[in-house]
C-alpha cells in the first residue's frame, strides 16, 4: 500500500524565527489531519535543527531541499546527506526543477546525491517535470522518461522502494497555473508504468507519486482524487499553516 503524503517545500523563504512559528502552527493543527496522511516539511538547511525540535514527538517528518553530491571534505558551502540526517531529517528533496534550471543540476550529480541520501537513511523525494516548451512540442513523456531512467534505473529494488516521486510541470510552479487533473493523472500513470517496466508492477504500485505546481486548498481535492496521484509537493501554499493543513484534509 502506498503512502499518502503532503509535503511542504518552503524553498528560500522564512527566517529561522518565522520557520519555527510556521512549524508550531502546523503541529498545533495536526488533530485536523487524517491519520493516514504523512505530513512532511522541508525548510531551508539553516532551520532544520531548530524545526526538528519543534516537531519532535509529532507525526510531521522533516526533509531537506537538496543535499551535496559528495560525502564530505573541502566543498565550501555544501551540506552533506550525513549532516542532514544528523538534524533529524528522514527525507530530502532531490532534482527540483529550480536546482536543475538555476544551479545546473544534472542527472550525473543527481545519481551521486541519490546514492548518498539513501546511504544515510534519507528517503529522496525525486522531482521530475517538463518545461512549457517541451510540453508544447509534445515531448513531455520523453523528458520525464529520461529523468526517471538516468537517475533511478541504477537503483536496486530495495533502494527504489524508499524513493518518493514528485511530478512538477515547470510551467505550473509558482505560476498559479495548475495542470488539469487529466494532464497530471496522465503523467502520473506514465511514471508508474515506466517504473513498473523496470522494477515490476508490485513495486511501482507502492511508489508514492506527488503532484506539485500551484497546488492549493481549492484544487487539491480534485487532484488527489485521481487514481495515480498520492498527494502533493506544495510550494507557496505550504508557507501558511492553514492552507497546508487544508490541503492535507483534501483526500
Ligand atoms: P508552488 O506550489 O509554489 O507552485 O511550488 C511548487 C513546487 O515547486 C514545490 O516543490
Amino acid at each position: 500500500m502506498r503512502k499518502k503524503i503532503v509535503a511542504g517545500n518552503w524553498k528560500m523563504n522564512t527566517t529561522v524565527a518565522a520557520g519555527k512559528e510556521l512549524a508550531k502552527n502546523i503541529v498545533a493543527a495536526l488533530d485536523q489531519v487524517p491519520k493516514d496522511v504523512q505530513l512532511i516539511i522541508a525548510p531551508p538547511f539553516t532551520h532544520l535543527a531548530t524545526v526538528a525540535d519543534v516537531i519532535k514527538g509529532s507525526v510531521v517528518a522533516l526533509s531537506a531541499q537538496n543535499c551535496a553530491d559528495k560525502a564530505k571534505g573541502a566543498y565550501t558551502g555544501e551540506v552533506s546527506a550525513e549532516m542532514i540526517a544528523g538534524t533529524g531529517c528522514t527525507y530530502t528533496i532531490l532534482g527540483h526543477s529550480e536546482r536543475r534550471q538555476y544551479y545546473g543540476e544534472t542527472s550525473e550529480t543527481l545519481v551521486a546525491k541519490m546514492a548518498l541520501a539513501l546511504e544515510n537513511g534519507l528517503s529522496p523525494i525525486y522531482c521530475v517535470g517538463e518545461m512549457l516548451s517541451e510540453r508544447e512540442a509534445g515531448n513531455h513523456f520523453n523528458v520525464i522518461k529520461a529523468q526517471l531512467e538516468e537517475v533511478l534505473f541504477g537503483l536496486t529494488a530495495e533502494q527504489m522502494a524508499k524513493v518518493v516521486i514528485a511530478y512538477e510541470p515547470v510551467w505550473a510552479i509558482g505560476t498559479g497555473v495548475t495542470a488539469t487533473n487529466e494532464q497530471a493523472q496522465e503523467v502520473h500513470a506514465f511514471i508508474r508504468k515506466t517504473l513498473a517496466a523496470k522494477f515490476g508492477k508490485k513495486l511501482a504500485d507502492d511508489v508514492t507519486i506527488l503532484y506539485g505546481g500551484s497546488c492549493k486548498p481549492s484544487n487539491a481535492k480534485e487532484l488527489f482524487a485521481c487514481p495515480d496521484i498520492d498527494g502533493g509537493l506544495i510550494g507557496g501554499a505550504s508557507l501558511k499553516a492553514e492552507d497546508f493543513i487544508a490541503i492535507a484534509r483534501s483526500y
